[in-house]
């Protein structure tokens, strides 16, 4: 089978990880997809860069839009609005299916970019854009698809995680804390996006969204973030058996007259220090999903970070390129099940 063009905007912590597991796993990929992954090309804003060992400089390119003409599978990983939107809606229309982790984007104008590849007669998938390598979107679309999400809750964001751990765990006040986070890269040299709250509600729109069959913007979401929760909050949660935690909280509601309606807000909250949302920590993220019939799930992981965000990537990736080799296998047995199965005693 001919080789599956792939196209990376972007090479930023993710785009680096991405770039170096298609180059590592390029033969496992290759098996589970039913055919190759070509790298074509990455493109960027400037070649003058040091990207670091993992990125083939001569695969680097300043021209985005001939990259996708040519791509079969496009992953965008520039973040914002523009040019990711107009370069996701050329590699739809062109006929390629996308892979994005934009949040912003998709919260503000999904529905043109689902009706474009619906359109295209391709696929938009988008698992890495809210809590990083947790698999929670499949989950709220397809596992759930046939049950009525009540309520989803959680920690979405690792920054804002990461900062209210440390003003806890080792007293530091919110300026230092941000200024660690940013050390280990988790936060921007610019944490507002983070710290204001503005990245959680682009995700708590995209799971409104998906677990109420709705659309919720993200001006929709009452946000509200952590730059005013002081050391002397986070130590007074402390004396009252308490942690702060950044919540994204999207539930369904029930007015007086019956109507049903959604809520969608992130704040900062006090949570009891017994609550299993309390034992999250650093960058990590935890979201509780409340469904009719399921009842309570949790799911936990890294929510933020190159290497955690690029497996959710790559999921994607997969998917996307499988549907192209063969349409849709849908759940069923590994298409690589080649490793010898050992008897317990030789483990
Ligand atoms: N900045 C985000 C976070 C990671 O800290 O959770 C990307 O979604």
């Amino acid at each position: 089978m001919d080789p599956l063009k792939v196209a990376l905007l972007g090479c930023g912590s993710v785009g680096t990880q991405v770039a170096r597991l298609l180059s590592t796993h390029a033969e496992e990929l290759a098996q589970r997809v039913g055919a190759p992954l070509e790298l074509t090309g990455i493109a960027v804003r400037t070649l003058e860069a040091d990207r670091g060992p993992d990125i083939d400089p001569s695969l680097l390119t300043t021209d985005a839009p001939e990259l996708v003409k040519r791509a079969d599978l496009v992953i965008e990983l520039i973040g914002g609005i523009e040019p990711a939107r107009t370069l996701i809606l050329q590699a739809l229309a062109g006929g390629a299916s996308v892979v994005t982790g934009n949040k912003a984007l998709l919260a503000e104008h999904g529905p043109q970019l689902y009706e474009a590849a619906e359109r295209g007669g391709v696929e938009l998938y988008y698992e890495a854009a809210v809590a990083g390598a947790i698999p929670l979107l499949r989950p709220i679309r397809e596992s759930l698809a046939g049950d009525r999400v009540r309520r989803v809750l959680g920690i979405v964001n690792g920054t804002t995680n990461y900062v209210l751990d440390k003003m806890d765990t080792a007293g530091l006040d919110f300026s230092a804390a941000v200024a660690q986070a940013q050390s280990l890269g988790y936060a921007e040299a610019d944490p507002t996006a983070d710290v204001e709250g503005y990245d959680a509600a682009a995700k708590a729109a995209i799971l409104a969204s998906l677990a109420f069959h709705t659309r919720v913007h993200a001006a929709d979401v009452h946000r509200e973030g952590i730059t005013q929760v002081s050391a002397g909050d986070v130590a007074s949660a402390k004396q009252i058996g308490a942690v702060v935690k950044l919540l994204a909280i999207c539930e369904r509601t029930v007015a007086a007259d019956g109507a049903e309606g959604v809520s969608v807000r992130v704040h900062p909250a006090m949570i009891p220090a017994s609550h299993p949302l309390a034992s999250v920590r650093g960058a990590f993220n935890a979201v509780f999903v409340e469904a009719e019939a399921a009842g309570e799930l949790m799911f936990y992981g890294q929510g933020a970070g190159g290497l955690p965000t690029a497996s959710a990537v790559l999921g994607d990736l997969v998917s996307a390129a499988r549907n192209r080799v063969g349409g849709s296998r849908g759940p069923g047995e590994s298409t690589y099940a080649q490793l010898p199965l050992r008897p317990m005693g030789e483990v």
